[in-house]
């Protein structure tokens, strides 16, 4: 059949005959059938089969099973191919099993029986091995992207924040002033350390199956360093058996778009707690919260919220994937089949998921005043203790000492820094009788100059560390 007269793909029979020869006694039964049928999630994976299979020709004419005619009219009508699923809205019309069979038929179609000769020396393990590689390398380079963004836009409210302290908490209870970009930056570095996992993943990802066929290999001798020179992969499956049966970089990447979402959802409860009128802290843009429709006076922090409650699938998908892979025997099983489903799902929500978050972020306005009224003395106790350390009393001391004040100044209904010289050295002699050491927030902050601490020389460094980081992890 000359390529010009091959029918559209919504004028093909409406049950294709299966790939692997036909129904075996008397066809599928409809429920197998839907079973089967992968179409409508592997859809997605047709431009990266379409160019393996174009590598492949390149292949097979190179161990001298196609001619070169052959092999033009092959590429001419994967081309064709790619045209006519490119016009097409989506894979529902398609009587075909799954995005291989289509190509595959479409071809024959298109060049005639030479269609045929493509699946030479090949199967769909090791080709659907290949192209959900190829999809997961770009796949994994488009998530890299998203994660830049999302923690360029904590650094970026980082610096804007600049001066401002806030309370530091453990067991969400007030602990200690720091800098509320150190709070930010604090939501970052789990981020720096995804984007890292997602860089070890992309490498992990970046070796090709093809030509492992079925389960033993190809018996022509085709150069499988060349193929993935034109795939741009960076090397080679080294076990057939494993090739066509690896899904680790899946379940790699399942495991970081879990990781991430668990730090997106840490981050969006603190959005949802500090935009509380209880905190009163912070307030998400218009373009992140919605309304009530019975309330009026509501503003909720939904971007938050459902990115909080999506992580339950990402860890949903994760396990089902382990769960898929954990009982398999050697070579390749059909069970595989079940390793996209999740995937694309963790992929899609979680590059949802980034860009929500990254907007929500850059839309957060802080309530300054009601930050630094937070900051009540009591977060300085340590701070007293440490002033008694500096004059050589043991730290363990200086704590009890401290606890005694902050329970005296309780019983007398004041704050910390307003008890007197003698309250502080009835505590501990060590405070001497001259003037109470000054109690201040920003000098509790300025005091923290280590690494990694508060003061403004480390927060400097801390930025400059980040940005270190940002720059040699993004994508190129
Ligand atoms: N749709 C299948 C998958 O995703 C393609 C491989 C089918 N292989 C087979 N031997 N039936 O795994």
């Amino acid at each position: 059949m000359r390529s010009s007269e091959a029918p559209k793909p919504s004028e093909a029979p409406k049950t294709a005959r299966a790939i692997w020869g036909g129904p075996l006694e008397g066809g599928l039964a409809p429920a197998m059938e839907a079973l089967n049928r992968s179409l409508d999630v592997d859809w997605r994976l047709w431009p990266h089969d379409v160019r393996g299979s174009r590598a492949w020709v390149g292949g097979l004419k190179g161990a001298g099973v196609l001619s070169a005619a052959e092999a033009r009219r092959l590429c001419e009508g994967l081309d064709q191919v790619a045209n006519q699923l490119q016009a097409l809205p989506g894979p529902e019309d398609l009587p075909d099993e799954d995005v291989h069979s289509v190509i595959e038929r479409l071809l024959t179609e298109a060049v005639g029986p030479v269609g045929g000769k493509l699946h030479t020396g090949r199967s769909r393990n090791d080709q659907v091995a290949t192209a959900f590689r190829l999809w997961g390398k770009e796949a994994i380079r488009d998530l890299r992207g998203l994660h830049v963004r999302m923690i360029e836009s904590l650094r970026d409210r980082a610096r804007d924040a600049a001066g401002l302290a806030m309370p530091g908490y453990t067991h969400l209870q007030r602990a200690q002033p720091v800098p509320a970009a150190h709070w930010l930056l604090a939501r970052a570095w789990p981020l720096v350390r995804d984007l890292e996992a997602l860089a070890a993943v992309e490498r992990e990802c970046d070796v090709m199956p093809l030509g492992s066929g079925a389960v033993a290999g190809c018996p022509f001798p085709v150069d499988r360093e060349a193929l993935a020179a034109d795939l741009g992969f960076a090397a080679i499956s080294e076990n057939s058996i494993d090739a066509v049966s690896d899904r680790d970089w899946a379940a790699r990447l399942l495991f970081a778009a879990a990781m991430t979402g668990v730090h997106l959802s840490q981050l969006a409860e603190d959005i949802v707690l500090f935009s509380t009128a209880e905190f009163g802290f912070a307030r998400l843009g218009g373009g992140f919260t919605t309304g009530s429709s019975l309330m009026p006076q509501k503003r909720n922090p939904d971007a938050a919220e459902l990115v909080r409650g999506r992580t339950g699938r990402l860890v949903g998908n994760l396990n089902a994937l382990l769960l898929v892979l954990k009982g398999l025997p050697t070579g390749y099983n059909r069970d595989l089949q079940e390793d996209k489903e999740a995937l694309f799902d963790s992929v899609d929500t979680l590059a949802l998921s980034l860009r929500v978050m990254a907007g929500a972020v850059e839309s957060l306005s802080f309530s300054a005043g009601t930050i630094e009224s937070a900051l009540d003395a009591e977060l300085l106790a340590t701070d007293l203790a440490d002033h008694l350390v500096r004059k050589g009393v043991p730290f363990r001391e200086s704590h009890h000492a401290v606890a005694a004040l902050v329970q005296a100044a309780q019983a007398k209904d004041k704050r910390l820094d307003e008890l007197g010289p003698a309250d502080l050295c009835q505590a501990h002699p060590a405070f001497g009788d001259g003037a109470p050491p000054v109690l201040d927030a920003a000098a509790s902050v300025e005091s923290r100059a280590v690494r990694g601490g508060t003061a403004q020389t480390a927060m400097a460094a801390q930025l400059d560390s980040l940005d270190a980081a940002l720059a040699s992890l993004a994508p190129s």
